[in-house]
Order: C-alpha cells, then sequence, then structure tokens
C-alpha cells in the first residue's frame, strides 16, 4: 500500500468518526420547556450548534441560561428553569371576599363573595390566573336595594324614600286612636323586600262583660280601649273558675277569657263513728248546693243521721249513731224476767218463773238483736 492510499485511507477514517462524532441530535429540556421554534424542525445539529429554550405557556423562566451548545456530538446542561407564572394577590373588593381555590399560580382560581346583603355587580364571579394574568374583571360588591314597602290603612311608615339600603328600617304608626297589630318597625332584607309583613291599624274596643253572680272588684269604666284590664270576685256562695283579671286585647276580646262564678259545691263527706255514707252515695266525689246526703249505722247502731251541703259546706252530723235498743220485753205472768246488763243491742234477757212454776215454750235466753229481741217469750205455768 503506498503512503498517498494510506493517507486518504486514515483521513477517510477519520472524517467519518469526527462527521458521526460531531453532530447532535434533538435535545430534550426540563420540564415546562420547549425548543424554541425556529428549531423545531431540525433533526440534527452540527458541532458548535446552539439552541434555545422557552418556557412553556404559563411558566416564566426563573434564572439559567435558556441555550445549549453542541460539543463533540454532546450537549451542554440546561440550566434554563420554568416556574409556574404567579399572577399575585387580586386586588381588594370593597364589602367583598376573594377566596383563592389554591393559590395564585397558573390555572388557579379564585372566586368572589360579597357580603351579606351585597351583590355582585360587573366581572365575574370567578377569575382564573391565564399567560396574561387574571382573566375577567373583578366585580364590584353593590349594596341591596328595597323599593318601599306597602302602604297601610288609616296608617303611615316613615321615611319615605325612593330607594333604601340594606338593613335601613321603617317605622309604621297609625292614625289617632287606632292601635298598631303587627310590627311596628320593618327592615329591608338581603333579598331586596322590607320585612316582616307591614302591620295594620285596628280599633280596638271590648264589650263590658256581663258575669253573672260575679262582682267588679277594680277596674276601667266603658269603653274598653287596648289593655284595659278588670278584676272580679265571685258573690258569697261561688267559686271563680278562670282568671280574676282580664285584658282587652287587639282583637277586642277579653284576655285570656272571662271568668265564671259557679255554685259552690261539697267534696265527699265523712259521717261521725258508727256509720257509713249510704251505698247510694258512695261513687259520687261532688255534690251540688243543697244537696242532701244520708249516712247508714252500722248493723246495730240507730238511727239514720242526714246532713246538707250548704255554700260548699256540709252542715255538722248532729246526729250520733248509737246503739239500738230493743225496749223492755212484756211481762209475763207468774214469772220474772232479767236483763244481764240492759236492753241495747247484744244484750241478754233471761224469764225466771215464780216458785211452783215452770217456763213452757219459748226460749230460755232471748238476745237484742238489729232486729229486736231474738227468741219467744215463754209462759210461766204451774205443775
Ligand atoms: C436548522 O435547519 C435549517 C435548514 O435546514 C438550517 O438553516 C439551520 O442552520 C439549522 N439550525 C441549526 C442550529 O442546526
Ligand atoms: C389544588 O391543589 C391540590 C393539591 O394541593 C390538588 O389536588 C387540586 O387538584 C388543586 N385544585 C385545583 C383547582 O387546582
Ligand atoms: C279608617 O278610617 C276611616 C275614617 O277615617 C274609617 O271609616 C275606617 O273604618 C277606618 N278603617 C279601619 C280599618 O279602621
Ligand atoms: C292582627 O294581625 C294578625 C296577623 O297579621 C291577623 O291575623 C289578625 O287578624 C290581626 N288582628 C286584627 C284585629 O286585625
Amino acid at each position: 500500500m503506498g503512503v498517498a492510499a494510506l493517507f486518504l485511507l486514515s483521513s477517510l477514517c477519520l472524517f467519518a468518526i469526527t462527521a458521526q462524532a460531531q453532530q447532535c441530535s434533538k435535545p430534550s429540556g426540563g420540564p415546562n420547556m420547549d425548543l424554541k421554534p425556529e428549531y423545531i424542525l431540525n433533526t440534527t445539529f452540527e458541532d458548535g450548534a446552539t439552541v434555545a429554550f422557552s418556557c412553556n405557556p404559563g411558566y416564566t423562566p426563573a434564572g439559567g441560561s435558556p441555550t445549549i451548545t453542541c460539543t463533540a456530538g454532546l450537549w451542554s446542561e440546561v440550566l434554563l428553569r420554568c416556574e409556574r407564572k404567579n399572577c399575585g394577590a387580586l386586588e381588594e373588593v370593597a364589602n367583598g371576599e376573594i377566596t383563592y381555590i389554591n393559590g395564585t399560580e397558573f390555572g388557579d382560581t379564585a372566586k368572589v363573595t360579597c357580603k351579606l346583603g351585597y351583590n355582585p355587580v360587573g366581572g365575574s364571579a370567578v377569575m382564573r390566573c391565564d399567560v396574561e394574568g387574571w382573566t375577567g374583571r373583578l366585580p364590584t360588591c353593590e349594596v341591596v336595594k328595597c323599593v318601599p314597602p306597602g302602604g297601610i290603612v288609616n296608617g303611615t311608615f316613615s321615611p319615605m324614600k325612593e330607594f333604601y339600603e340594606y338593613r335601613e328600617v321603617v317605622q309604621y304608626s297609625c292614625n289617632k286612636d287606632l292601635e298598631l297589630n303587627g310590627s311596628r318597625e320593618l327592615i329591608c332584607s338581603e333579598d331586596g323586600n322590607f320585612s316582616p309583613a307591614p302591620p295594620n291599624c285596628v280599633w280596638v274596643e271590648c264589650k263590658d262583660p256581663v258575669i253573672e253572680n260575679a262582682e267588679l272588684q277594680s277596674g276601667s269604666r266603658p269603653p274598653h280601649r287596648l289593655n284595659a284590664a278588670l278584676i272580679y270576685i265571685c258573690k258569697t256562695g261561688y267559686t271563680m273558675e278562670g282568671p280574676s283579671t282580664v285584658t282587652c286585647d287587639l282583637n277586642s276580646q277579653w284576655s285570656p277569657s272571662l271568668p265564671k262564678c259557679n255554685t259552690q259545691q261539697c267534696s265527699k263527706p265523712s259521717g261521725g263513728p258508727n256509720m257509713d255514707l249510704r251505698p247510694d252515695y258512695m261513687t259520687q266525689t261532688t255534690f251540688e248546693d243543697g244537696a242532701t246526703v244520708a249516712f247508714t249505722c252500722h248493723p246495730g247502731y240507730t238511727p239514720v243521721p242526714t246532713i246538707t251541703c250548704t255554700a260548699g259546706q256540709w252542715s255538722a252530723v248532729q246526729l250520733r249513731c248509737e246503739k239500738k235498743n230493743c225496749g223492755a220485753l212484756p211481762e209475763v205472768t207468774n214469772g220474772e224476767i232479767i236483763y244481764t246488763d240492759g236492753t241495747e243491742f247484744g244484750d241478754t234477757a233471761k224469764v225466771q218463773c215464780e216458785p211452783g212454776y215452770y217456763p213452757v215454750g219459748g226460749s230460755a235466753v232471748l238476745r237484742c238483736g238489729v232486729e229486736g229481741w231474738m227468741g219467744r217469750l215463754p209462759t210461766c205455768e204451774a205443775t
């Protein structure tokens, strides 16, 4: 092989090696960046070529050179850093509040909320941090306005205006001698309406009451206007049902309600010793005025006392239940009756015939029972 040939070969070979080593392929950048548009179509780059990166939309360069160089087939390090664009805080909104959903960076959103009684006007309720900054226009929060509330018959309200602002108050009043029924004050609420409903004006006069068996203790004379008060008491022998004091209300009614005077009643009476209420009165718990009840004596006791209910009080139990007395037995011819104790309930009697006479028929001993002497008297007969 000649020198020339060797030289050619080696230089060809060197050319091939350097040609291959000198070219760079398409470079890839860091996050959120791309090759500048002018390099996008090149697929290979010569040794010494310089290309530049730019940050993606919504991202801004945060230091580092945007260029890299192809040297011996290798790209220098990408130093450029791209950060998410920060739109910064929005300006304050008077009577409103801005809420950032995540933050103030690219893609984040912010919401404008007006205070109670204020409504957003113009602009958009939701803003977005975009390539060019916040999208949309900030709304303003404007106070809610109310139109005048309704007028009322025989009354008026003040102040009178074309519009009222949120929380403004109007006051109602009634013409002379009429009473206001409802709320005196209405307020402009956040929905643009006055609340509560307007009142009305009413003429109030309560009728002079007629209550049987009652007497007016104190109170106003007619005409009875709003809040006029009357105090009643019942005549003796009557008890009050309901309130003793009544007042005239807005509906021209006595309130809570007129009382009643009822005749007094007696409760179940208790009798004296050795007696019970007669069974036909036992089930009753109250007794009308004038009612009379009867007692029965326990077996062997007599007589039957009655008491009377008067003005809520029972008359005193005058009678006592005493032991029944069977009385003396009839005389026995030729004989004598001997009483062991006496002639009352439970006592016994015996017939003693005179000497030479003997008892015939009847019983030797008689006992004073509920129905009288029990047994039959014997006769004394000679033998
Ligand atoms: C990219 O390609 C164009 C056309 O082929 C060429 O003119 C340009 O020099 C190339 N740029 C680089 C940096 O290689
Ligand atoms: C807000 O950030 C959280 C994580 O911090 C994420 O999961 C969520 O998707 C983000 N929301 C919006 C609207 O960007
Ligand atoms: C309002 O006043 C008029 C007299 O001015 C009267 O005739 C009318 O009954 C009143 N209405 C009411 C609801 O009180
Ligand atoms: C007072 O107002 C109430 C509620 O609006 C109404 O129901 C009532 O009828 C009124 N009373 C009178 C006497 O107008």
